[in-house]
């Protein structure tokens, strides 16, 4: 699976989104270590605030299957510019380690970075 492949699954997901309120759909596919892909789309909700990420709903759907090592995470838009995970998605997904981000926009242009570089310093919990 490479990363074209991915964004071409991640943009399959975008026509799923649900989103009446900015119109700006998100599609996600998360690919594990295992080879499995897991879809997500942004959810938005008449109270903007609970609105859920493409890249959340995907996570989660990996999860609730069992799975927690994740190797690319593909986000597609359908905007000019590429779709950079947002800082709250940043760390739900630094919660399970690092990963690769691959961000495409309606370009054909791909970006790529470490979840690492993204979010550098994530808070963890210690009791
Ligand atoms: N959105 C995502 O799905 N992922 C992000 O990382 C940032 C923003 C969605 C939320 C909302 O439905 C729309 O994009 C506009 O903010």
């Amino acid at each position: 699976m490479n990363d074209h492949e991915l964004i071409r699954l991640a943009r399959e997901a975008l026509p799923f989104a649900y989103a009446p309120y900015s119109g700006y759909r998100v599609g996600a596919a998360l690919l594990t270590v295992e080879g499995r892909i897991f879809q997500g789309v942004n959810v938005e909700n008449a109270s903007y605030g609970l609105t859920i990420c493409a890249e959340r709903a995907a996570l989660a759907a990996a999860v609730a299957a069992g799975y927690s090592s994740f190797a690319v995470l593909a986000v597609a838009s359908e905007g000019e510019s590429e779709p950079l995970p947002c800082g709250a998605c940043r760390q739900v997904l630094r919660e399970f380690g690092s990963l690769r981000v691959v961000v495409a926009g309606k370009k054909e242009k791909i970006l790529s970075f470490t979840l690492e570089d993204l979010l550098p310093y994530p808070f963890t919990f210690e009791k």
